[in-house]
């Protein structure tokens, strides 16, 4: 099967119903939290996506048992530090930062030596981040400057730790966290604000932690070695897979979209924020609780007048997936749009600031990028006529994604490559595309 898509034509006007696959950090965090309880958890809407196949991969090599069928997965754990597995064995984390760190939280206290290892995307990020605060619970790290492969020793002595989590990555603040449920006593962790799934998770499962928000951070106290209950859990859409059709819709003359069951926890919605700055019409209907996560239908209607934006950067970690789009968005906006204090978006899966000015290029766009701001001239008349080809960008999903809908949204003859990218995150993305109604080869 061919890895290339070909689109020739915009998408014409659409009025449907959409639902969108299970969310992938509350997916990879379901995984590895149920692995430390002994009792068995399961999971239903789980997104099965290589990121969540590589971590149920890599629980099953540490021993643990885990049964998938078509709805649903089952996960019976090994309890804190129980993991069996033979010195030197090898785990395989993909394309995935979030199991790549995630993991090596659980393994401070796991004696025998595990190597991490990744794809060419991973083996180019920053581990250090990690290695730093993990090293201080007393876990021995052999890696070339905090790239994969990495090779981690964990502790039989480790001590709660006091971290400074100042990038605003959830990667490294769940990290930590993970490492103090496996260890006696109190971790305190001072971290920038980013998504907070792991706090809500730890609090739904009653362990102790204690959170104080502060208007730019929070302190969150964790005190390990108490046992985890069985976590049952229906994984909520993906706000991050549903923005690409969010924007679509937007983009999309006489159109209108509902997406139903949307995770819209406020660490995660900033795209949300930004959009309806920009003149998006997005509404959220019906919204509730459900075991700690608020989750929501949204209703979309397509705009034909975008404002500019001078983006809050209170809004940066919370919409950090998805700046490709609203780049895109901007692309057609009224006047300049200006993005900064980016720089965490140069660590994703590809240097996504920089190849989101590429991009900009490519489809005739004026842009001004630093190592941490863009700014974007949009045309509120974009219309691309031209052959684009998009290739070479790491295999990143979201450059994949992005490319189709901005092409499905301001046509052109484009050639976008790397189409098994989309089962990083998002498998049935060109099956929601074709339901939608848009014609690709
Ligand atoms: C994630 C955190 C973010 C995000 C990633 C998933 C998570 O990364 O970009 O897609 O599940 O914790 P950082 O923590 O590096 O910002």
């Amino acid at each position: 099967m061919s890895n290339i898509v070909k689109i020739k034509n915009k998408i014409n006007k659409f009025n449907k119903n959409l639902s969108i696959e299970g969310d992938k950090s509350l997916s990879i965090r379901w995984a590895l939290l149920s692995s430390q309880s002994l009792k068995k958890s399961k999971a239903s809407n789980l997104l099965l996506s290589e990121d969540v196949i590589s971590t149920l991969d890599s629980l099953k090599r540490l021993g643990v048992k885990i049964k998938i069928s078509k709805n649903s997965c089952e996960i019976t754990g090994l309890g804190l530090n129980g993991f069996k597995y033979k010195n030197n064995l090898t785990l395989n984390a993909g394309n995935s930062g979030t199991l790549g760190r995630l993991i090596l939280g659980l393994l401070v206290h796991s004696k025998k030596k595990v190597s991490l290892k990744g794809d060419e995307s991973l083996s180019k990020r920053d581990f250090l981040r990690v290695i730093k605060p993990l090293e201080k619970f007393g876990a021995k790290f052999f890696s070339n400057y905090g790239k994969l492969p990495i090779k981690i020793q964990g502790t039989n002595y480790s001590k709660p730790i006091k971290f400074f989590e100042n990038k605003g990555s959830a990667q490294c603040k769940s990290s930590v966290m993970f490492a103090a449920l496996n260890t006696f006593g109190e971790t305190i962790i001072k971290a920038k604000k980013s998504r907070d799934h792991s706090e809500l998770l730890f609090k739904h499962l009653k362990l102790p932690i204690k959170v104080l928000k502060k208007e730019k951070y929070d302190i969150i106290k964790v005190i390990g070695k108490k046992n985890i209950p069985a976590l049952n859990y229906k994984i909520p859409s993906d706000i991050s897979s549903a923005a690409f059709f969010i924007v679509l819709t937007a983009l999309t003359k006489n159109s209108t979209l509902k997406i139903r069951n949307v995770n819209v926890n406020p660490s995660r919605i900033g795209v949300l924020y930004i959009l309806k700055l920009m003149g998006i019409k997005i509404s959220k209907l019906n919204t509730r609780n459900y075991k700690g996560e608020k989750i929501a239908d949204l209703i979309i209607k397509s705009t034909n007048k975008i404002k500019p934006i001078n983006c809050p950067i209170k809004f940066n970690s919370s919409a950090i997936d998805e700046f490709l789009l609203i780049f895109i968005v901007a692309a057609k906006a009224k006047g300049v749009s200006y993005f900064k204090n980016l720089s965490e978006l140069n660590q994703k899966e590809s240097p996504r600031l920089k190849w989101g000015s590429k991009i900009l290029n490519k489809i005739g766009i004026k842009n001004i990028v630093t190592k941490n701001s863009i700014k974007i001239f949009g045309n509120p008349k974009l219309q691309i006529n031209k052959k684009i080809v998009i290739k070479d960008f790491l295999k990143d999903h979201r450059v994949f994604m992005t490319s189709v809908i901005t092409a499905l949204s301001f046509g052109g003859e484009w050639q976008i490559y790397d189409k098994k990218s989309i089962n990083t995150s998002f498998p049935s993305f060109l099956e929601k595309i074709d339901y939608l109604g848009a014609k690709i080869e």
